[in-house]
This record gives structure tokens, sequence and C-alpha cells, in this order.
């Protein structure tokens, strides 16, 4: 599928965003070892989540979708899932957070499981989750360290584990295994990655605390309580349309009830740092988050650095940034984020290819990329290289371009935020599918 994008008028109006990706998968996951009827309202329906909520089912979760956002899981306990064995593959189609929690989770079942996904997931590295339910006790199999991968658990011991990225999956996936073992488990993490697993087993009934950047889960037998769970929208997605906001002259959008978790909003924090004007509104509280409605109008914006804890809390925002950063005044540069190199695709290298196809003035580093602004962007044919963030990243990069931009390959967005472009167009942008 193509897009094709022209300069857009002034955008103007209110949007929500879709439910949080991360939070949907959870409550899936935490839905389906919970002892009771979980609700889930303002589900994504997105691809990624689609897969996890295959997954539950072919694991014995009966789950009710009585709109396309509103569950009922049936809790199965924690010890009640039913894995199919080697016979039937957990197909995590494209998604990173259904495979590495879900190996967590199969860590505590003493059968094997196969967990596969579609080409793009294939490339992702696995032994980082690996390599800590290995020490817990599981055996893990993986295939030249990336998927299929095959976990059988059994009895699981704790452990203190630092970890050496700070990757929310890996941290989750370790916590839910954890549910399974004896004793105190505790997780180091370099910087603070997404905590709503913690906040939702916190939610449960678990008792799990966390002391600076390490998070520590003393396990008990004790049945987790079901959830009672509106999904907040997600920040991600939202960013998206902030950037334009910021970037389309004359705009001005308030986005309803964005989650603004300090975990995940490191965006909000780099671009006010270079002069853009997003007042938050009053924060109030939704699904154990943090909520608040943002309202964003075009500024003149100062280059920024992006380094360290900052990176961790804007890991997901990287294709938008660099889309901001070309219209910043100066050098604009992002170290410490190797990570972005096994995402979706990998971004660094993907990011710069197709802005440099607009006309950015964007370079590469081993750990991030340098950007000198501001530029007039040029409309171009440019592909979303399978990753549903660099393809609505190159939307907004369309809106401010002279002339058309084409974006192959963008049905992929629908991986996270399956209505962007209707939405999109409701406030005002020049989007056709073609
Ligand atoms: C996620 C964690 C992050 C993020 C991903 C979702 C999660 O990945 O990039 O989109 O839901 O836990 P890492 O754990 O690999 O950093």
């Amino acid at each position: 599928m193509q897009l094709r994008v022209r300069f857009s008028s002034p955008l103007r109006g209110e949007a929500v965003a879709p439910g949080d990706k991360s939070i949907s998968h959870r409550a899936l996951l935490l839905g389906a070892i919970a002892q009771g009827t979980s609700e889930v309202h303002g589900w994504l329906p997105a691809a990624d989540c689609q897969a996890t909520l295959k997954a539950v089912r072919a694991l014995g979760a009966t789950v009710e979708q009585h709109t396309p956002v509103n569950l009922v899981v049936h809790g199965c306990g924690l010890r009640g899932l039913r894995p199919p064995g080697t016979q039937a593959v957990l197909d995590c189609q494209g998604s990173g957070t259904t495979m590495r929690l879900l190996a967590g989770i199969l860590a505590g079942y003493p059968s094997t499981s196969v967990l596969d996904g579609h080409a793009g997931l294939r490339r992702r590295p696995m032994e980082r989750v690996a390599v800590p339910l290995r020490l817990m006790g599981a055996h893990v199999e993986t295939t030249d360290g990336r998927p299929p991968i095959a976990v059988r658990g059994g009895m699981l011991r704790a452990i203190d584990y630092t970890l050496p990225v700070a990757s929310a999956q890996v941290k989750s996936a370790i916590l839910l295994a954890a549910l399974y073992a004896t004793g105190e488990t505790i997780v180091h993490q370099p910087g603070p990655a997404r905590d709503h697993t913690e906040r939702m087993l916190r939610a449960q009934g678990v008792n799990i605390f966390q002391c600076d950047n390490s998070v520590h889960l003393i396990s008990s037998e004790q049945p987790l309580a079901p959830l009672q769970i509106v999904v907040p929208a997600d920040f991600s997605s939202a960013a998206f349309i902030l950037v334009a906001g910021l970037l389309v002259p004359g705009s001005e959008i308030l986005l309803r009830r964005v989650n603004v978790n300090p975990t995940r909003t490191g965006l909000l924090d780099v671009l006010q740092a270079m002069g853009a004007r997003i007042q938050i509104g009053e924060v109030s509280e939704q699904g154990g988050e943090p909520v608040a409605d943002l309202l964003v109008r075009p500024a003149e914006i100062e280059a920024g650095q992006v380094t360290g804890e900052l990176v961790v809390r804007m890991i997901d925002e990287f294709p938008v940034f660099a889309v901001a950063a070309t219209q910043a005044h100066g050098t604009t540069v992002v170290r410490d984020a190797q990570e972005l190199r096994v995402k979706e695709s990998d971004r660094i290298a993907a990011v710069a290819t197709e802005l440099r196809k607009m006309g950015a003035r964007i370079e590469e580093q081993p750990d991030g990329f340098v950007v000198e602004g501001p530029t007039t962007l040029q409309g171009a044919h440019v592909d979303s290289h399978g990753d549903h963030r660099l393809a609505m990243a190159l939307v907004v990069a369309g809106l401010i371009a002279r002339g058309e931009t084409v974006i192959h390959g963008s049905e992929v967005i629908g991986d996270s935020f399956p209505d962007f472009v209707p939405v999109m167009r409701q406030l005002g942008a020049d989007i056709e599918q073609a």
C-alpha cells in the first residue's frame, strides 16, 4: 500500500490517540494468568496486539471481544494455561513484545513451547531474554540468537540480574517468570525502562516495588487478582500528531487524555527544551497510569541533544524526533541509542536513508545520528522498511515537504495505529491512499 501526502494546510481540532500498545499486550497476558474475569476497555486492536490475543487463546484463555476495543478475559490462573507443546507454534507475527513477554510466562510451565514470527521479528535478538530465563532454571533455545525460540520451564529460582540494556520487554519477561520462582527476584536496569508491567502486577496484588532503578518482586503462590482497566491513549502514537502540530504552520491540536507516564515522555522534555510550546493539562489517573490533555501549536525550535536516560524514555520516538530535528536551528545530536538498530527496522540507518531522500541533512553514527537544520524538505518516494513508526514519521515529514511524498509499504502502520490516516485527515492533513 502507498500513501500520498502533500504539504498541509493547518492541522486543527481535537484528537484521541489509540490505546497504549504496551498496556494492551500486558492486559491480555496478565488477564490470562489472573484468577477471575478481567475487563479491558480502550484496548488497541492493532496487528501487534492481535498477535497476543491469538496467542493467549491458543494457550487456552477465553477472551470475548465485545467491540474492537472492549475485551473480557477469563483468567486461567497462574498455572492454568495449556501450552500446545511442540505440535503447534505460537505465532507472534511481528511483535517483539508478544514473544519476549510470553517467553517469561512459558518459562513457568514444564512443557516445551515454540514461538516464532514473521521475517521482521526473525531478525530481532532473543538471547537477551534467553540468558536470564536460563539463569532462573528454564531451558531456552534460540536460532542463532533469534526466533524461532523454544522455551521449557519448570522449577524456577529467583535471580538478582543486571540488564545489559534498558529493555522493558526483557525486564517484564524476568518479572513474569519470577511469579513462578521461589524467593525475591531483583532486576537492575541501566535506565528507567517503561514500568507498565510493574504497575499492573501491583494492582493485581503482587508484592513488587522499586528502589532507584532496581525492581524487586517477592513471589508467593497467591493468585493474581483480575484487572479492571481503561487503557490510556498511547503517548508513542500521540507523538506523531504532536510533532505534526508543532511543525505544520498555523496548527492547533488538542490531544485528549494521553498517557504521560514519565518512563515514556522523554520526547516532551526534549521538544520543550528545544523551544516547543506544548501545554500539559491537569494530570489525572486512568488504568493505573497518569494521563493528561496535551495542547500543541507550532514554534521555532533550536537544536537538541539526546543522550543517556533520555534515550530510554523516548526509545520509540526517534523516527519522528528526527523529522522535528530537520526543522530545528543548529546541530541536533542523538547518542547512546544503539538499541535503535534492533527495532522493527535498523532505525538509525532507515531513518537517515529515507529522510535524506527528502533533502534532510542527517548523518548516521554507530549509536545515533546527527541532523543539521533547518532544511526545507522535498517530496520524494520513500519506504517504510516494514516499520510502522518510520512510515508514520515519513507521513509527518510529507506534511511539511514541498510537493508530493509517496510512502511505500505504509500498510505496516496497522501494527500500532490502524486509524492514523483518518485521524490525521480529520485534523486537515492532505493524505490519500493509493
Ligand atoms: C516495549 C518496550 C520497548 C519498546 C517497544 C515496546 C514494551 O522495547 O521499544 O515498542 O511494551 O515493553 P525494548 O524492551 O526492546 O526496549
